[in-house]
């Protein structure tokens, strides 16, 4: 089963209370502040000082994104690249979308048995719901498309998401061999793994919520990919990530990007990165709208530790399996902190 999402819900009949189903009395507090000292912000990485040519080591900036990617997970990318038109027609094109009336959204709902298309599912019948209403979908490769959904989108949306998406996975393949390098992985099997690998979106819409402390935006959760590009489109904030046992917010930074490693890039790099757990709270006044781009090895493709980093010394911390199997299995469970990737070990 499925729903839609929240605006959908309550929009016609204004709600005096919180349904008790959103309500999530045990979560945890956001952190405000860290004693006398500023919280931690999340690392910087800037993109023109990234190359991939000459030695690792001799690589300021790769060595910072090594450095950054295992201690924190999370890094914002500046000097991405990608168009400011390009940003400014794709905000327009989603903003568009979630002002669709219910009915015409209706035509994109999550279909029994799938997970694709607009709404939640739902696994069982006191599943806690979050705080948004979103769309995931697959966009690569092509033919793995649902014909209901990408190609019932409006054209303009359709040109626009077709220009994204393009230009994020050449953005995503040259961050992948760029920290494939960092982990003296052979190009050649990051390009084994993900050059046209399967790769997906998902953009939210997280309307403002009376009781913002009582519901959660997206459950915490790590993200099972290989990396993770967020654009947090209308520049609302809401992103908190785990770090060291306490919940960070993630400051919203102007034309960049948010990039975190996977589960998958745990596995590959056999335990030298760590995907972070993350989750997005809402707000009292203001509607916050994200859209990531999910960046994964190809259906086909058997995911391990690469071969190239296992030794006797450096045995792998986890089993080979396929991608399709490993996607298969991660949704077929509700979202539960980093419980997928531990039943890889
Ligand atoms: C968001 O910040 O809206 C989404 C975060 C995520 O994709 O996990
Ligand atoms: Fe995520």
């Amino acid at each position: 089963r499925s729903i839609l999402g929240v605006m959908d819900q309550f929009t016609k009949k204004p709600m005096k209370k919180i349904p008790e189903n959103y309500i999530r009395p045990e979560q945890e507090p956001s952190t405000l502040s860290h004693g006398t000292h500023p919280l931690p912000t999340i690392p910087i990485i800037d993109m023109n000082y990234l190359s991939l040519q000459g030695d690792a080591a001799d690589n300021f900036e790769l060595e910072k994104m090594h450095s950054k990617c295992k201690e924190w997970g999370f890094f914002q990318l500046v000097n991405h690249g990608v168009s400011f038109q390009l940003l400014e027609n794709l905000k327009q094109e989603i903003e568009n979308f979630f002002k669709l009336s219910s009915e015409e959204k209706l035509k994109y709902k999550i279909r029994p048995g799938d997970v694709e298309g607009y709404g939640t599912v739902i696994r069982c019948e006191d599943q806690k719901l979050d705080w948004g209403d979103r769309f995931y979908m697959i966009l690569n490769p092509v033919h793995r498309r649902k014909p209901y959904l990408f190609p019932e989108l409006p054209s303009s949306f359709r040109s626009t998401l077709d220009s994204y998406y393009k230009e994020l996975q050449k953005l995503a393949m040259k961050l992948l061999g760029l920290l494939g390098k960092a982990i003296n992985m052979e190009m050649r099997e990051v390009e084994d793994l993900f050059e046209d690998g399967m790769q997906s979106m998902r953009m939210t819409y997280y309307p403002p919520c009376p009781q913002p402390e009582l519901v959660m935006g997206l459950t915490p959760h790590s993200d099972a990919t290989g990396i993770t590009i967020l654009h947090q489109i209308n520049g609302v904030e809401g992103l908190e990530i785990k770090k060291d046992g306490i919940w960070i917010p993630v400051n919203f930074l102007q034309d960049a990007f948010v990039v975190n490693v996977g589960d998958i890039m745990e596995i590959l790099s056999n335990g030298v990165y760590s995907s972070i757990e993350h989750r997005a709270t809402v707000n009292k006044v203001k509607e916050r709208i994200s859209i990531a781009m999910f960046f994964n090895p190809k259906f086909e493709a058997e995911i391990g530790p690469a071969r190239s980093l296992i030794s006797q010394q450096n045995p792998p911390l986890f089993r080979r399996v396929l991608m399709e199997e490993y996607f298969r299995e991660f949704f077929s469970r509700n979202l539960n902190g980093k419980a997928h990737l531990e039943k890889m070990r």
